[in-house]
């Protein structure tokens, strides 16, 4: 708590929002993350990772006891993120985690309440929501946003396709969400499905919800043409690496700076930023290696 406390205090004094993010990993996760302990998620499933390296080992299948108390701790998460003064928090439904695991045909196999057809998938992220709003109900003093990330498409086969996106996306429309965000690499990025080859994944997705919710889009966002051209299909823009290598990059934007944005690849810029070694070590890995996000 006092760390947190420290964290939201820190990103709200010069008049941002704080929202913190929660998640769990799943079968994303490793035994040396969890002191050897097993990984779980849904179904007993290895993830299969898009650039087809290592593939992560089989997690253990949770028991409804075990989802029970994974949703009753995302609600004590919540609690925490109140009590630590944030202004929100973004469930993290995206980028292969556990939320998207029980969502995705690949890594929920089960045949109890939730698995099984789309809406019985859906059952874990209905329950998710309902203890988070409860823990919002029953702390939050003040106006306490509640967001929900997405990944709209996985590589693998069985996986979410955008249709499956697309039945999500009007469940979630339907609840007290603040904003939906979908996570992309490149905001412009094409759909992998023949039949929606008419315009970006974001423009489907933002037409789509008809202004049901507002939207966060993503990726790959450097510059002002970037940001005009994502805002076409989104009420809001999320920016990711540039901010890393470009901390004052808002400002720069904001004050018509344009010229002095950083423009290097990513994998260059990060050489002469001053990262600490956890941070730069994370990222050297990731330029490695395919992105996942
Ligand atoms: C170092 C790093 C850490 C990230 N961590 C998260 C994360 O914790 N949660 C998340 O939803 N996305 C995470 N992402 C993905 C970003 O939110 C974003 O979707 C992606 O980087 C594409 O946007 P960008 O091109 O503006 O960086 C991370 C990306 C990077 C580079």
């Amino acid at each position: 708590m006092p760390g947190l406390t420290k964290l939201a205090s820190t990103i709200k004094n010069q008049g941002a929002r704080a929202i913190l993010q929660i998640f769990d990993a799943g079968r994303m996760s490793t035994p040396e993350a969890l002191n050897g302990k097993q990984a779980v998620s849904a179904s007993a499933v290895a993830a299969q990772h898009g650039n087809g390296k290592a593939k992560s080992a089989v997690p253990r299948e949770m028991t409804v006891d075990d989802i029970h108390a994974t949703i009753a701790a995302f609600g004590e998460a919540t609690r925490r993120a109140i009590q630590a003064g944030f202004d929100g928090v973004e469930l993290h439904g995206a980028n292969l985690y556990l939320i998207q695991q029980f969502f995705s045909p690949h890594s929920n196999r089960r045949t109890d309440e939730y698995g099984g057809s789309r809406e019985k998938r859906y059952t874990f992220i209905k329950e998710l929501l309902a203890s988070v709003f409860a823990a919002v109900d029953q702390y939050a003093d003040r106006p306490f946003l509640v967001g929900y990330r997405f990944s709209p498409e996985e590589f693998t086969e069985p996986g979410i396709t955008l249709d499956d996106t697309f039945y999500l996306v009007d469940q979630l429309a339907e609840t007290r969400l603040d904003y939906l965000h979908v996570s992309l690499s490149n905001y412009d990025r094409k759909s992998r499905s023949t039949e929606y080859q008419d315009k970006s994944i974001l423009a489907y997705l933002h037409d789509y919800l008809a202004g049901r919710k507002p939207l966060i889009g993503v990726g790959g966002v450097r510059n002002r043409q970037d940001v005009t051209g994502l805002l076409q299909n989104a009420e809001f823009a999320a920016v990711g690496q540039q901010l890393l290598v470009d901390p004052t990059w808002v400002q720069k934007l904001e004050t018509g700076h344009d010229a002095d944005m950083v423009t290097a690849d990513f994998v260059d810029a990060i050489e002469y930023t001053h990262f600490n070694r956890p941070l730069y070590n994370f990222l050297v890995a990731r330029y490695a290696s395919e992105p996942n996000f």
